[in-house]
């Protein structure tokens, strides 16, 4: 196929960064603190991460909180986790606001407290307007989950096979209007998904990182970028250099 070779070239930054914030316990742990004590810190860090995203220019910004197999940890942990995203949210919600970020979520809303879930509700209806930096929020989320969901919307629709179709299977997702991420950073060394995106990061370039999530600061999160700068996407075709 000619014409993957005109496949026009990336911008150097991308547009879409997603982050499997992951290294959090560990990081606790090596220092002799509760695990807990880790999550905070890295709630610490995302406000970092969010105010580089914006210098860098990167448009959208998908953060993995929490996953729908985190569940699975103990309930005192869970607990905790519930707590702080209520947390940020009292406390950072006006900053991020007069900042021009959208606050978005993917994932399922229906698990969570009401509490919590008005408080979500609450800062995305806030910060609609906002166009600065477009941060989704995965929180209860999983991709196998999310693509179930859109098969039982489909089907409750009554839309029929011969409609199903890559372009309409993206509009029945979570993450419906938001174009797929070009970047998908995973901190703390794991080399896999945990069902993060599945269907969005296929065609995501992806850069994984032994820094526990606490201490992915601006100057790594820098040379992430500088790495994805380097990438050649080739979407399955072949790039100009590589056709005599
Ligand atoms: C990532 O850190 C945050 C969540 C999954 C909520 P972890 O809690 O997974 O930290 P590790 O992987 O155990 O170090
Ligand atoms: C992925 O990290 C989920 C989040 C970062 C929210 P996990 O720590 O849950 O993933 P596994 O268990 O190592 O695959
Ligand atoms: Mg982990």
């Amino acid at each position: 196929m000619m014409g993957n070779i005109k496949h026009p070239q990336p911008e150097k930054i991308p547009q879409h960064v997603a982050i499997i914030m992951d290294g959090n316990g560990r990081w606790a742990l090596s220092r002799g603190k509760p695990r807990l004590a880790g999550h905070r810190a890295g709630t610490e860090n995302l406000r970092r991460i969010i105010q580089a995203s914006v210098e860098f220019g990167v448009k959208y910004l998908t953060i993995y909180a929490f996953s729908t197999e985190n569940w699975g940890r103990p309930p005192a942990e869970i607990k905790g986790l519930m707590h702080i995203f209520e947390n940020v949210i009292d406390k950072e919600l006006n900053e991020l606001h007069k900042e021009g970020v959208q606050l978005r979520h993917i994932g399922r809303l229906e698990k969570l407290s009401p509490k919590l879930r008005k408080k979500v509700l609450g800062a995305i209806e806030l910060t609609k307007e906002n166009n600065k930096l477009i941060l989704n929020i995965a929180f209860n989320y999983g991709g196998r989950d999310e693509i179930v969901y859109a098969i039982q919307k489909m089907i409750t629709e009554g839309v029929s096979p011969e409609e199903v179709n890559i372009e309409m299977m993206s509009q029945y997702l979570f993450t419906a209007g938001t174009p797929d991420p070009d970047l998908v950073i995973r901190t703390s060394g794991e080399l896999r998904t945990s069902n993060f995106l599945i269907w969005q990061s296929a065609y995501a370039e992806w850069y994984i990182t032994p820094t526990f999530w606490p201490d992915f600061d601006k100057e790594e999160y820098g040379k992430a970028l500088k790495t994805y700068a380097t990438r050649d996407r080739r979407f399955g075709g072949v790039s100009e250099e590589h056709y005599e």
